[in-house]
Order: structure tokens, then C-alpha cells, then sequence
């Protein structure tokens, strides 16, 4: 049986879990063309959150089994389809939730304490010592974190927030409107933590920033398009919103223009996941799941 890996993973994890099969293994920049190549005779698909795994190419592959998406999100794997043609979907929830929720207080902190400002000071050599009034950020201790989607990534994320001292208020993607606004009037910080659905597909957008607390800070380590960029980028510009940490874009791997100059933006390429010891057990799950569905057995993450 074959397995076509979209792209190099962390090893061991298909070297030793998949030696039972004949594994391909592509290139990141070669989808969707690998996959037009492979999967007519392919049996399992292991892809990250970077190839979409549409309705399309679904139809190339009629032996497909089974597609173990390398991340927790399946956003980018057209899940009706594979529910349609009886193709089990799996992901990987739990290894990356601590990994998930540091990069997101990396992103909270470095946002509210101006850590690009003045990192760009010191190299710049133009620093000439200590001012009372020198770059003065936000503190946190006293203040609201607001958390959309308190999942297992949002609740990490909000158990930290006891050892800065902040207040938390949750809203659930499902949460009916008063708890959605709530969390944007209330929230000195909004971290997004939501999957991407159709009911969270541009969930902030225009209106919804202008209703958030003036000065307030927007992360999303989520999901790029739950958030309408161009609207944050003006929210930013305007000075209505404080500043903002993305490590997720609306357009991956493109970022809005508008965010690229602001100084009170903290842009990450998608990193949440990515320590070595959260990768290496995201490929081994996903690797594990394709395994164990090429067996006949049960996987462990089933999606769909
Ligand atoms: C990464 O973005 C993931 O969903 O695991």
C-alpha cells in the first residue's frame, strides 16, 4: 500500500510507523502537482496545514483510505468530500497545546511590552539610555484576557493568564450574541483560539474591531481567515486598536501589506506548533492515525 507524505515531517515518525508501506515523500513546494502524480495509486495521504486537500483532487485518488492531516485544524482538507467517498480524516489534537498556547503569550507579550520597538532601538545603535517615558507598553496585571474558542488550546491559554495576573472572559465560536460581545467589550486582550468554519469564517471583521475595546490588543494563533485583515490593518492604522500578534494569515503564506509597516504588529510565519519535541509527536500521531487506519483498526483522532 502507498502513502503520500506532502512534505518532509520531523523523523522517525513515517521512517519507522509507515515502514510497512511504500512512502512518497513531496516536496512544499510542489502541491498540487505531487498529489495529481500520486494519488491515483495512493491508499493513505498525510498533508500539513499548507496543502489543501480539496474536493479535486480527492476525486484522483479512488483507493484513498484515509487522510491524517499533520496539524489539529482540518480547514484545509475538504471534509464533506472525504465524508461523501468514506475517506476516514484524522488530526492531532493535544500535542501541540502547550506549544500552541507559549507562542500565544509570546505574541501577548511582545505586543504589549513593544518587544520589536525595542529590540529595532538597541540594533539600530541609536539608544542612548534609560528615559522615564522611553517606550512605554501596556501592563497586563489587573487587565481582561478574552478568550474566543476556549478549547483545549484556548484553556491553555487562559490558565496561563492567572500568572500575569489578568481577568479571563471565554466566548465559545457556538456562544450566542450577548457572550460574543461581552468578550469584545470587555477584552483588553482577544486571543483567538476558534477552528475555522464556516461560522467563524471572517468572524471579526469591520464592525466586530470597531466594538472592541479601544486600544485593545488581537492575537490569533488560529486560524488567518477568521479574522478580516484588511479591516484589522485599518483598525491598527487608526490607532482604534493597540496592536495585534499573528502568527496565522488570511491569505497564507501572503500577510496584508497594510500590517507589514505598523509598529505595533508582531508578525510569526504560522509557529505555534513549532518546537522540536511539539513536530516530532504531530508527525508521529499523523503517521500512527494513517497506520493504524491501513491496518483496518480504528485511529485514534478520528475527524471524519
Ligand atoms: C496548525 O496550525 C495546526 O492546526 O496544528
Amino acid at each position: 500500500m502507498k502513502v503520500l507524505v506532502s512534505q518532509p515531517l520531523p523523523e522517525p515518525s513515517s521512517t519507522d510507523l509507515l515502514s510497512a508501506f511504500v512512502v512518497v515523500i513531496g516536496r512544499p513546494d510542489a502541491w498540487p502537482e505531487e498529489a495529481r502524480r500520486h494519488l491515483p495509486d495512493a491508499d493513505a495521504l498525510v498533508p500539513t496545514p499548507r496543502e489543501k486537500v480539496t474536493g479535486e483532487l480527492l476525486a484522483l485518488a479512488p483507493h484513498l483510505k484515509v487522510v491524517a492531516n499533520c496539524a489539529v485544524g482540518t480547514d484545509n482538507v475538504d471534509l464533506e468530500a472525504c465524508r461523501r467517498r468514506g475517506i476516514v480524516v484524522t488530526n492531532t489534537p493535544g500535542v501541540l497545546t502547550e506549544a500552541t498556547a507559549d507562542l500565544t503569550w509570546l505574541l501577548i507579550l511582545a505586543v504589549a511590552r513593544r518587544f520589536r520597538e525595542g529590540d529595532a532601538l538597541i540594533r539600530s545603535g541609536a539608544w542612548d539610555g534609560w528615559k522615564p517615558m522611553e517606550m512605554m507598553g501596556a501592563s497586563l496585571d489587573g487587565k481582561t484576557l478574552g478568550v474566543f474558542g476556549p478549547g483545549r488550546i484556548g484553556s491553555a491559554v487562559a490558565r496561563r493568564a492567572s500568572s500575569f495576573g489578568m481577568r479571563v472572559v471565554t466566548c465559545d465560536a457556538a456562544d450566542g450574541p450577548e457572550a460574543f460581545e461581552r468578550l469584545l467589550a470587555e477584552s483588553d486582550v482577544l486571543t483567538i483560539h476558534a477552528p475555522l468554519t464556516p461560522a467563524t469564517r471572517g468572524r471579526f471583521g469591520e464592525d466586530e474591531l470597531a466594538r472592541m475595546k479601544p486600544g485593545a490588543i488581537l492575537v490569533n494563533t488560529a486560524r488567518g481567515p477568521i479574522v478580516d485583515e484588511a479591516a484589522l490593518a485599518s483598525a491598527l492604522a487608526s490607532g482604534r486598536l493597540g496592536g495585534a500578534g499573528l502568527d496565522v494569515y488570511e491569505k497564507e503564506p501572503a500577510v496584508h501589506p497594510g500590517l507589514l509597516p505598523l509598529p505595533n504588529v508582531v508578525l510569526l510565519p504560522h509557529l505555534g506548533s513549532a518546537t522540536r519535541e511539539t513536530r516530532l509527536a504531530m508527525a508521529r500521531t499523523a503517521c500512527d492515525e494513517a497506520a493504524r487506519v491501513l491496518r483496518g483498526e480504528e485511529p485514534r483522532h478520528r475527524v471524519v
